[in-house]
């Protein structure tokens, strides 16, 4: 059954407040009972369902990360089968269970050319972490300790922890926190829409971001610059797919100072783009390969990063000279999660979910560009496979952006709740997102585009 009421009541609203420390939520509001608290108990398809029987729509697959939708019974069987079988065990000192390895294989069997093992963590973060770690060994072993600092870019998104939250981007991710740390750098964002100068094409655009990159790599010395960081599409930054040929240019000023390129696929990896990963989408050649949420749709905490036979040939060598590696989780590789993997990936295979990413994904950005993009509020409708966005100005002749106090991102995701769709008020800007599972069929694009409509409507219409 999807939603099963107890007898708690109101208490359960009263221990929420009281004692669960939420991530990325209003503290004191939230402990004084003004924002909303819902309390999710189901989930079916694209559908969630709260304690209270609301039905919602859910557009953004939870955070990007439920890709094959809630409710599959593979994929829950598959991790209580685990967990009868053998629960825990670790993989420090080559140790393993059948299902981490299977799903090792199964990833560089999916993975662009060149990739070679895969260091299992629970989140997008920690994977993030061992990225930077891995980069910092990597130099020690190769004799060029000079060489640690990591690019980043603006509205990046790579994680909470300290390092990783140093290369996230934003604003909010940063504040009272003492983050960005050093080494991490930032450069130009990927933004067409908020280019500095309206004049440039798309591809001028992206010359401008390789050359804002090479600058701050000439200013800091080539010889200290170790990795450069993105995400195929910016995600959190505002769903926001790179201007023509940007990668390429960046790749050039990478390869003209030796400097390691590493995909963060949290988002992309395993079918989002259309594509199974965003780096083969963009013709990206990464070192490291940053993986999560799709891995498991999940359905279970598990991370991973790909390591490129480039980088283990090092990582290797550096075992050899200094021994066993002082890296590692208690629960890298857990075989619940890793089992949970193994399923998932057969049921995007079976589904053929990456094709269907692809075109529903396009299907679905025409028709909410055709439904609000003539909008006078509207300033751009963007996407790419199941990532879209609507941008809001208040002018978009003069592109003139609304004042953060009137929260007219906050405001259309609220309309849009109260039709039943949940999308996403992204943090910086007025952007509503959408990333909807990736077995979304076109009836439920039209029933998220419809909804779109009326709550762009209703709040554009007040303002
Ligand atoms: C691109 C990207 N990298 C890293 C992360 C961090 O993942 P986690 O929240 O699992 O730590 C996210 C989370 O949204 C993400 O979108």
């Amino acid at each position: 059954m999807l939603h099963e009421k107890n007898n708690l009541g109101n208490e359960l609203h009263a221990w929420d407040r009281d004692h669960f420390f939420h991530p990325s939520t209003h503290m004191a509001q939230h402990a004084r009972g003004e924002t909303p608290n819902r309390i999710i108990a189901g989930g079916e398809g694209v559908y969630i369902v709260d304690r209270e029987g609301k039905r919602s729509l859910d557009a953004f697959a939870g955070l990007y990360c439920v890709n094959v939708g809630y409710g599959r019974t593979k994929i829950t069987d598959a991790i209580a089968a685990q967990a009868a079988a053998l629960p825990y065990y670790h993989a420090y000192v080559g140790h393993g269970t059948e299902p981490s390895i299977r799903l090792a294989k199964m990833i560089i069997d999916r993975a662009p050319e060149g990739m070679s093992r895969v260091f299992f963590g629970l989140s997008g973060s920690d994977a993030n972490e061992t990225n930077i770690k891995l980069v910092w060994y990597m130099n020690n072993v190769l004799g060029r300790p000079e060489k640690k600092k990591i690019i980043s870019r603006w509205r990046g998104y790579h994680g909470s922890g300290l390092m990783s939250g140093s290369l996230t981007g934003l604003a909010a991710f940063h504040n009272l926190f003492d983050l960005p740390r050093p080494p991490v750098l930032h450069t130009e964002a990927p933004y067409y829409f908020r280019r500095p100068d309206r004049n440039l094409s798309e591809e001028e655009f992206s010359q401008y971001c390789a050359d804002k990159l090479d600058e701050l790599i000439q200013t800091e010395g080539p010889d200290t610059i170790a990795a450069f960081i993105g995400e195929p599409v910016l995600g959190t930054g505002g769903i926001v797919p790179p201007p023509k040929a940007y990668w390429d240019k960046i790749q050039a000023v990478l390869a003209k100072y030796d400097i390691l390129l590493i995909a963060d696929e949290v988002i992309t990896g395993f079918g989002r783009l259309g594509s199974m990963f965003g780096s083969d989408h963009y013709g990206m050649k990464p070192d490291l390969i940053t993986i999560a949420k799709g891995l498991t749709s999940a359905y279970a905490p598990l991370s991973g990063v790909i390591v490129s036979e480039k980088v283990w040939r090092v990582l290797e060598q550096g075992s050899d000279t200094y021994g066993p590696i002082g890296h590692g989780w208690t629960y890298s590789s857990h075989p619940l999660c890793a089992a949970a993997g193994v399923a998932n990936l057969e049921v995007v295979d079976e589904l053929d979910l990456v094709a269907n990413a692809g075109d529903v994904g396009v299907y679905f950005k025409n028709a909410l560009n055709d439904a609000v993009g003539s909008n006078r509020f509207v300033g751009e409708v963007r996407g790419e496979g199941m990532m879209a966005a609507i941008e809001f100005v208040r002018d978009r002749d003069d592109q003139v952006f609304f004042d953060v106090s009137e929260k007219v991102g906050l405001r259309v995701a609220a309309a849009l709740l109260e039709r039943g769709v949940i999308g996403r008020a992204m943090p910086q800007g007025d952007i509503l997102g959408f990333a909807p599972p990736l077995c979304l069929t076109r009836d439920e694009a039209d029933t998220i585009v419809a909804a779109t409509k009326g709550a762009v409507e209703a709040v554009t219409g007040a303002l």
